[in-house]
């Protein structure tokens, strides 16, 4: 049975003015989801969509799970998010943007849709950018990124964004994988009050074979970089000469949007492609019934564009709805862990929205900052990414949300496009660190393998039984590996259902707890990194003969790396420290720092069934320190894991 959570009912003021007010409206909506699914969102796409042309079927499931939403509309992204609202909102901020020095820019609709038409115009004229094209963009936080994002939705051009932590051979195998003509990117930003490069990033990821034939470069911190002819262009020189219009392509409802690289159960990362439609509609949805940002108000999202977060709540999300999205280039604790409280202060910010490990961490550095502050602006507070362990989400309530903010604990995924389960500020009564009720139109269910709903407060599989507007359409050029990936595991009434890869209970009051990855997918600091993708790039080490690497809990980052290297000559064991230093160098090259392992542990084998499986089980309970109560005789050399476990504990090896 799962533990009794108390119960925080939503601020009574604050739910008057909700779009959704109550349970009893919440459940309507559910309802008339379930009665008349496609009449639910053919109701929302005629309410919130501009459309081009309109669309004949709300549905096609004829060749699912390869769906169609939408099918036969027209629409653009870019006018969704920017010229619609020239109208009335046309000298509303739409973009605050703080520098990590605190330099700050405020970007109305219309100075937006300006940057986004110029910007449009220059990737078309110079650099031949059309619909279907695919441009990676590669940059840091600075508001040419949204504008590179919209300007590519404007042409039709497929943007993939890639994390600016991502090293040279992460940017390469992405590039090579969309096969992407283009490269936005920019000189480099700054970071903890220091400038960084990123363009040496890309030009490394572009030596040798490239698809690439262009790169623009935003100088936002003007360093000495290196420039290619005829390859590499500086924006600040050209983009003034563009005109401030650009006509939208009109694309189908069912195009490409976007593709999102992300990390699953192979070495290789997966091209996640959201299309058009269904997409955007989402991110709006979710936007004004999940933040309930209101005309008037400001609202901050810290992630990262390089994530899907940043995609669709500091961009597409905001933007759709028309609201002022807040983006930030520095870190939350630089100069001090007070940084995003002095924000929230300055810019009057409503709604935050942030990640379960920088609330750890602003937690432990600055306990007593907020209260340094004027937080009274906070309505919604959101978290994102990974479960929030208890005294997180008591310390985020109580000390930022001064125990009258709703925690909208946001469960969803790359994959998704947008939340799924989550409370509504106005109208779900809280359980802590829970993340509640599936929305409204989001089919999502706890079941067992067979597809049967499990128990109240039993361990089931978190499945998603219809399609959804904003699901996975596809991976990029592998229509297989998303068949098998998200439609392989569990069976529901003969059809295959969307399985998300995590575990979850739900409770006798149907509240669904998210419980973490069922799958080998590790979950560092709320970033997903797939265990495969760190071994393939540790053996890459001429030194390793095998590695298997698992999850560890981590008091800040949620989990950490913990990686278990048979070396192929025992005898470099001599020069361990180099060899544990050279291991994380080739992290470091081969995906970037937020690969690197916490632990590295010499082992003289690894656990293994007579069919040659790594029982990742039994590694993942050595390194948590725990005993082993799995059935070891089906391993090929039982007396490996006693072996194992005096190798972490004598230390020697770590
Ligand atoms: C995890 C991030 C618990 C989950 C939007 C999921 C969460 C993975 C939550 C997706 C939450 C996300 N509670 N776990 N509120 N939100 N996750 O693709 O394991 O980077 O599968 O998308 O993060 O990570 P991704």
């Amino acid at each position: 049975m799962s533990e009794v959570k108390p119960i925080f009912q939503p601020n009574k003021a604050f739910a008057k003015e909700a779009r959704i007010k109550n349970m009893c409206e919440y459940q309507d909506l559910q309802d008339f989801a379930t009665e008349d699914y496609e009449g639910f969102w053919d109701h929302f796409a005629k309410e919130k969509i501009n459309w081009m042309e309109p669309y004949h079927t709300v549905l096609d499931e004829s060749e699912a799970p390869f769906v169609k939403w939408f099918d036969g509309g027209k629409l653009n992204a870019s006018v969704q998010c920017v010229d619609r609202h020239l109208t009335e909102r046309k000298n509303k901020t739409a973009i605050i943007f703080e520098g990590d020095r605190g330099d700050k820019q405020y970007i109305t609709y219309l100075s937006l849709s300006q940057s986004v038409n110029r910007m449009a115009n220059l990737l078309k004229t110079k650099f031949g950018v059309k619909k279907g094209d695919r441009v990676v963009i590669y940059m840091p936080m600075i508001p040419e990124a949204a504008y590179a994002m919209l300007a590519c939705a404007r042409l039709g051009a497929i943007h993939s964004i890639v994390f600016g932590g991502f090293s040279s051979e992460a940017l390469k195998d992405r590039i090579e994988d969309a096969d992407a003509k283009v490269v936005i990117t920019a000189d480099g930003a700054y970071r903890k009050g220091k400038p960084y490069l990123l363009k040496p990033v890309v030009d490394a990821a572009l030596e040798g074979n490239t698809p690439v034939e262009k790169v623009l470069v935003v100088e936002r911190n003007h360093e000495d970089i290196t420039w290619v002819a005829g390859r590499d262009y500086s924006y600040n020189e050209l983009i003034d000469n563009e005109s401030h219009y650009c006509d939208a392509e009109p694309m189908d409802s069912e195009d490409p949007l976007f593709l999102l690289y992300t990390s699953g159960s192979t070495g290789k990362p997966k091209g996640v492609q959201h299309n058009t439609a269904g997409y955007i509609l989402w991110a709006q949805m979710t936007m004004e019934w999940v933040f309930d940002v209101k005309e008037n108000d400001t609202y901050w999202c810290t992630a990262d564009i390089g994530w899907i977060t940043g995609h669709t709540y500091i961009v597409y999300g905001p933007l759709a709805m028309g609201a002022t999205t807040i983006m930030f280039e520095g870190v939350p604790t630089y100069p001090d862990a007070g940084r995003p409280w002095k924000m929230v202060e300055e810019h009057k910010i409503n709604q935050f929205y942030t990640a379960p490990t920088a609330i750890r961490v602003l937690h432990k550095m600055g306990e007593e900052e907020p209260s340094k502050y004027d937080l009274s602006s906070l309505k919604v507070l959101g978290t994102v990414g990974e479960p929030i362990d208890p005294p997180a989400w008591k310390w985020y309530y109580e000390a930022v949300g001064n125990s009258k903010c709703a925690i909208v604990d946001t469960y969803w995924q790359t994959e998704t496009g947008g939340h799924v389960v989550s409370p509504l500020p106005g109208a779900t009564p809280i359980k802590p660190a829970c993340a509640t009720f599936p929305l409204p139109g989001i089919m999502a269910e706890v079941v067992d393998d067979l597809g049967n709903k499990t128990a109240p407060g039993e361990q089931g599989l978190l499945c998603i039984t219809r399609p959804w507007p904003s699901q996975i359409r596809n991976v990029w050029g592998d229509k297989e590996r998303y068949v098998k990936s998200y439609f392989g595991d569990v069976v529901k009434d003969g059809k295959p259902v969307y399985f998300s890869g995590d575990g979850a209970i739900m409770d006798e009051d149907g509240y669904i707890t998210i419980t973490g990855r069922t799958d080998d997918v590790i979950n560092v600091s709320g970033h997903r990194m797939g265990t495969a993708e760190v071994e393939a790039a540790i053996k890459k080490s001429s030194d390793v003969a095998e590695v298997a690497v698992v999850g560890k809990p981590h008091e800040i980052k949620g989990e950490g790396i913990f990686a278990y290297v048979v070396l192929k000559n025992e005898e470099n064991l001599g020069e361990l420290v180099d060899t544990m230093q050279a291991i994380n160098n080739i992290i470091k090259k081969e995906i970037g720092n937020i690969a690197l392992c916490d632990d590295i542990v010499f082992v003289p084998g690894l656990p293994k069934t007579r069919s040659g499986k790594i029982m990742r089980r039994i590694l993942r309970a050595i390194a948590k320190g725990e005993a082993i109560t799995q059935d070891t005789s089906t391993l090929e050399d039982p007396g490996v894991v006693s072996q194992i476990e005096s190798c972490v504990k004598n230390g020697t090896c770590k």
